[in-house]
């Protein structure tokens, strides 16, 4: 019996020892001359912050992300965004015109981008649009990461755009049935859900589950550009090895342990709360709406509208300087914009425009 590691990092990366870099050296010192970094700071950064290389993976980060999350600290990887760790997995696992990777569409744009840029193949198994909702079609799912011995399944969860989180006993089945794949579950948007998340199903007998958590959203720190990778600790130490020198900027850290903080923690839960609340108000006050077929049932922090007229909706918000996502290009989604839940205020906005437009069409 092999474990999740051996089934999927490429076979020509397994003795991959990666970048020796300045800062993964064991040494210490008072008098650092062994990087060819300068010995002045920049004029921009008069604490010398940034004059150094960066500790590849910050210990007390490390730290606090594992204790939010609830693993242990070597179960996890901070990278560029949870993008980069999307990225990071295709690559360490993927031979290029051999493995394959599922994802479940219409969903994230990026588990397609990264697949292909490693000329890896995709294998896109639709979301089914049932009364509850865009779901995943376990059956399909399991059937297809057979047949093709796929190396990674990615779902999302709760999906973007759909809204819906994957109930946990429906990514365990999938984990059960396809124990050489690695299930990966993106939790970008999990804060605004009532659900649990899957890092809670991860153990040694699961050890082919993977979650990706991120600060983009619920911690508005998008442009920090800080996402983790919660997987098998044998895992992530490959992973590592894979990945860029130094990925994580100094002035990140900073800006994601000033959010770590009680205080920070406890002004994002109540911005969770307001989201929650404006999302129901939100949508019911669009199921009221003459042009709309439907809204989705949301457990992130935006709604999936389907419109009579989409694009004529679309334009009377951009008119007003309002800019939702038109998801008209994706799949099984001709008539939907993706309604970004603002502050209350800009929902007000949204609402007044639209219905405005009721009376004038
Ligand atoms: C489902 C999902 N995953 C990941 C991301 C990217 O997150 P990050 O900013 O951590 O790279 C997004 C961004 O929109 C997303 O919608």
């Amino acid at each position: 019996m092999g474990t999740i590691v051996d089934f999927v990092i490429r076979d020509d990366l397994r003795d991959f020892s990666g970048y020796s870099s300045a800062r993964s050296l064991s040494v210490t010192g008072d008098i650092w001359l062994n990087a060819n970094e300068s010995a002045w700071n920049n004029t921009s950064d008069p604490e010398g912050i940034c004059r150094r290389y960066c500790d590849p993976q910050p210990p007390v980060l490390r730290e606090k992300l594992a204790a939010l999350y609830g693993c242990p600290a070597e179960e996890l990887l901070i990278g560029r965004g949870s993008d980069e760790m999307i990225d990071l997995l295709v690559r360490a696992t993927c031979v290029p015109q051999r493995d394959t990777v599922i994802w479940t569409p219409p969903v994230f744009g990026m588990y397609a981008v990264s697949t292909r840029l490693q000329h890896a193949l995709p294998l896109e198994i639709p979301l089914r649009d049932t009364a509850a909702g865009l779901e995943i079609d376990s059956e399909a799912i399991i059937e297809a990461a057979l047949r093709t011995r796929a190396k990674l399944i990615f779902l999302c969860s709760p999906s973007n755009p759909g809204g819906k989180t994957i109930p946990l006993a429906q990514i365990q089945k999938l984990a059960h049935a396809l124990e050489e794949t690695l299930i990966v579950v993106d939790e970008a948007y999990i804060e605004f859900a009532d659900s649990s998340s899957a890092i809670t199903l991860m153990s040694s007998d699961n050890d082919n589950i993977a979650v990706l958590r991120t600060l983009s959203k619920a911690h508005a720190l998008a442009a920090a550009r800080i996402g983790c990778l919660i997987a098998d600790a044998r895992l992530i130490a490959m992973l590592r090895r894979c990945q860029a020198p130094y990925p994580v900027p100094a002035p990140c850290v900073n800006l994601a342990l000033g959010a770590l903080n009680d205080q920070a923690l406890a002004q994002t839960q109540s911005r969770i709360e307001m989201v929650r609340r404006e999302r129901q108000r939100l949508q019911t006050a669009l199921l009221a709406h003459p042009l709309v077929r439907r809204v989705y049932d949301s457990d992130a922090n935006f709604l999936l509208v389907r419109f009579d007229q989409a694009q004529n909706v679309f334009d009377t918000l951009l008119d007003a300087g309002i800019v939702v996502r038109d998801q008209r290009a994706a799949p099984q989604l001709t008539d939907a914009l993706r309604i970004t839940i603002g502050t209350p205020e800009q929902n007000d906005r949204v609402l007044e425009l639209l219905f405005s437009m009721e009376t004038t069409t």
